[in-house]
């Protein structure tokens, strides 16, 4: 649902960033109640978010989903540390700051690592992947980020999936700034059957249009069995919150009862829109609206149309005095909040077109940035 009126945009912010992202009024007001933390309230509100969470995964009875207190990373460390065993070695797929964290989180962990690098513009290539399995056999878990959010690039999750599953290895995905974002299912952009993916991690505040809070990793049953005693970490052990939540419905500790209220909200919500076939057709049309208005306005995009998700858009700077700083705090007057670029050697900065936001205030951004002066192909105030 769209709550977009002119007259809400007063002292309003729209985030155009990957997250927190903007969120309905109603996401917003789901959190004026206060509920207990081991009350039939809360067990039949994290029951309906976690069953809720695999269907929309195009899961099914072999599945199950496992909230976990935190952000996106905290998932994310919580499957690496838990579904790899002592004596495991884990491949990481990288093309930007999210591959590269993953790294730092095996490292902290002592979980014996490979990375397969390729650069940030250039989406994963699934016959290299085989190519690196087969020649290290000691790898038993392969990790891989479906949207890269650093540039906005898609890599092939499916495709990785099914070459890890040929050489029978498992797979471990972050599907952060995607779920919600591109169908899943069975032939799918999302497709838990290839690979199988054993793990995959996705957050409150992204395409689902929570506000942050607490991360998600649904699971096969089977694989999430096959990690008991594997964690590094108390809090962190994905398992043992998994278990406690099969035995008692509950969090093992304090539940984040107002954020779980909203995304419950936020879960209707995209019923009420259609399903993530509708929603992945807003978010497409916003980032097409996106990059023609930016294009006619002088803005080169960084990552090329084919290999672009329409969850983020990184655009260079158009020249080398482009002052981002002046530019950003411009469109902050207005209302509108964009993001730096966090490439490692290109200056760029990121528009997100994911989060509640309508076609009218795409135009309205672009109409802004036009009246900041500073858009090569605009006619200077
Ligand atoms: C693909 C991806 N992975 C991991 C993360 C890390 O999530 P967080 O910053 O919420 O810890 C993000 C955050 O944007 C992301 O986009």
């Amino acid at each position: 649902m769209i709550d977009f009126t002119p007259e809400d945009r007063t002292g309003r912010r729209v985030l155009f960033t990957p997250g927190p992202l903007t969120t309905t009024r109603t996401v917003k007001e789901a959190m004026l109640a206060d509920i207990g933390s081991w009350d039939s309230d809360c067990v039949r509100l994290v029951a309906e978010i976690r069953e809720a969470l695999v269907q929309l995964a195009g899961g099914g009875r072999d599945h199950t989903c496992t909230p976990i207190q935190g952000s996106g990373s905290y998932a994310v460390e919580a499957i690496l540390g838990s579904a790899v065993p002592r004596g495991g070695k884990l491949l990481i797929l990288s093309n930007g700051a999210y591959g590269r964290r993953a790294q730092l989180s095996a490292q902290a962990l002592g979980i014996e690592h490979a990375v397969l690098e390729d650069p940030e513009d250039v989406p994963h290539d699934p016959a290299r992947v085989g190519e690196a399995l087969d020649r290290d056999p000691k790898v038993t878990h392969v990790f891989c980020v479906h949207c890269e959010t650093t540039s906005g690039v898609l890599n092939p999750l499916r495709e990785v999936g099914l070459e890890v599953e040929r050489r029978g290895r498992r797979f471990l995905a972050d599907a952060i700034s995607s779920f919600g974002a591109y169908p899943a299912g069975p032939g799918q952009p999302i497709d838990l059957g290839a690979g199988p993916v054993d793990h995959m991690a996705v957050s409150a505040n992204k395409c689902i249009e929570g506000v942050p809070g607490f991360a998600i990793v649904i699971s096969r049953r089977d694989a999430m069995e096959r990690t008991a005693g594997n964690a590094r970490s108390l809090c962190l052990d994905l398992h043992g919150q998994w278990s406690h939540f099969e035995k008692t419905g509950q969090f093992r500790y304090t539940p984040p009862t107002h954020v779980l209220l909203a995304f419950r909200q936020a879960l209707r919500e995209l019923a009420d829109e259609g399903g993530i076939p509708a929603r992945a057709r807003r978010y497409a049309e916003s980032h097409r609206a996106l990059v023609e208005g930016m294009r006619r306005l002088g803005f080169r995009a960084y990552v090329p149309p084919e290999r672009q998700s329409h969850v983020i858009t990184t655009f260079h700077f158009p020249g080398q005095d482009f002052d981002f700083k002046g530019f950003y705090g411009a469109l902050h007057a207005k209302g509108f909040i964009i993001y730096p670029g966090k490439l490692t050697a290109v200056p760029t900065f990121r528009i997100a077109t994911i989060g509640s936001i309508a076609r009218e205030e795409v135009e309205a951004l672009l109409r802004a940035i036009e009246e900041t002066g500073m858009a090569p192909g605009a006619p200077r105030p």
